[in-house]
């Protein structure tokens, strides 16, 4: 019966994931996947979490159908912490929110609603982008290019990003990374987001932003800086947003989509058919982790120590960024590294190349995804100076 059902390569980021999960070498080191460790090499439950789960599991409450949007709490909340609550995007009613299956099922509702909304569009993403950016689109019937983004040792190329957009037709689709751009934790700055917003309203393009880490770049209001500055030019956009990393809510699957429409009328239609999506979907969100992340947006009692949780957990990535910068000079003083310390977020590309990362699987347990992206987050004090090591003789070796 199944016979023709083709095999599935797997994902490179899970798989090798997995791979790691089920290596025995007591020395092995993650840094493949995007989740964050502490400094012992575990996934961290954020106190906040965990009060809310004490309240919710005291509260005794009922576990009922949400509505395919979502639970308002939520989505309110989501709305004051991407643009702030008196924003006038979120006061006149002109944002449509959906509480979204991780902000992966978010960012797949707003490629169904582009295909079923502007089926001449195309989606351009970064070169390069997270990996599944590409097949969320496509297997929404969506054609999918590249514009150019980062250079191995150059960083951002602004100038090469720019002219390629400007030769998009218009109501083309512009996926971009709101912060601790994924996988090269090179960002841009606040002035090339300004330039970028004016070449985005000049050509009517359509801005459809990925903030999967707000408050790991500078800070929670700080890294909403491209969200409101995109509002602020009196754009429509979608956003998706996720509470993944910032709650440690990895596996509840939080996340939104929101998409900034010229006025209630508009957003209201917008909405109706994202929840139409969402039925036809998977009928409505889970209600349990969207509960949790609401009371911690609005209850200042959790809000604060979650806020300086997320907090620790970004210097502690900036340190280890520092270390491993300290750490590689040291043993390979000719090597470039400064790149470490100016990316941000997770996140950065070491240049390594698919064999040298090999190896360093092979021969060292030490983890990191084929295209020599380094999740900084699975360093700690205890293995930054050994993956040091590792790298510097790779790259002894390639000279
Ligand atoms: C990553 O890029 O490693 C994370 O966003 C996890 C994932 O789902 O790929």
């Amino acid at each position: 019966m199944f016979q023709h059902v083709e095999f599935f390569a797997g994902d490179p980021i899970l798989s090798l994931n997995e791979a790691f999960l089920a290596d025995p070498r007591p020395e092995k080191v993650n840094l493949s996947i995007g989740i964050y460790a502490d400094d012992q090499a575990r996934l961290p439950a954020l106190d906040a979490v965990h009060q809310a789960e004490l309240r919710l599991a005291a509260a005794n409450t009922a576990k009922p159908y949400l509505p395919s949007e979502g639970a308002s709490n939520f989505r309110g909340a989501v709305q004051a912490l991407l643009f702030g609550a008196s924003h006038e995007v979120v006061t006149s009613r002109r944002a449509a929110t959906v509480q979204s299956v991780g902000s992966s099922g978010g960012l797949k509702l707003g490629a169904e609603f582009i295909k079923r909304w502007f089926p001449g569009s195309g989606v351009w993403v970064s070169n390069p982008t997270w990996d599944p950016h590409r097949a969320m689109f496509q297997s929404a019937g969506i054609e999918v290019r590249e514009y150019p983004y980062f250079e191995n040792g150059g960083g951002v190329c602004f100038d090469a990003m720019l002219s390629a957009l400007d030769a998009l037709p218009a109501h083309s689709v512009v996926l971009l990374h709101a912060c601790c751009h994924n996988p090269t934790g090179a960002d841009l700055t606040r002035d090339q987001w300004i330039t970028l917003i004016d070449l985005l309203k000049a050509r009517q393009l359509i801005p459809y932003l990925d903030l999967a880490y707000q408050g790991f770049a500078e800070g929670i209001e700080e890294d909403a800086f491209a969200v409101r500055a995109l509002a602020a030019a009196g754009l429509s956009f979608l956003v998706a947003n996720s509470f993944s990393k910032s709650m440690g809510l990895y596996g509840e699957r939080c996340g939104a989509l929101t998409v900034v429409c010229p006025d209630a009328e508009q957003a209201e239609r917008v909405l109706g058919q994202l929840k139409a999506t969402a039925r036809r979907t998977y009928s409505s969100p889970p209600i349990h982790g969207g509960q949790i992340v609401a009371m911690i947006l609005t209850d200042p009692k959790l809000r604060g120590p979650w806020e300086k949780d997320l907090e620790r957990m970004r210097t502690r990535i900036q340190a280890m960024r520092a270390q491993l910068h300290a750490a590689l000079v040291r043993r390979h003083p000719a090597g470039k590294f400064g790149y470490l310390l100016t990316q941000r977020g997770m996140f950065s590309y070491t240049g390594l190349s698919a064999v040298q990362v090999d190896q360093l699987r092979d021969e060292h347990a030490i983890y990191l995804v084929r295209s020599g992206r380094i999740c900084i987050a699975g360093l700690n004090t205890s293995n930054v100076e050994i993956v040091a090591q590792a790298i510097a003789e790779k790259l002894e070796h390639a000279r």
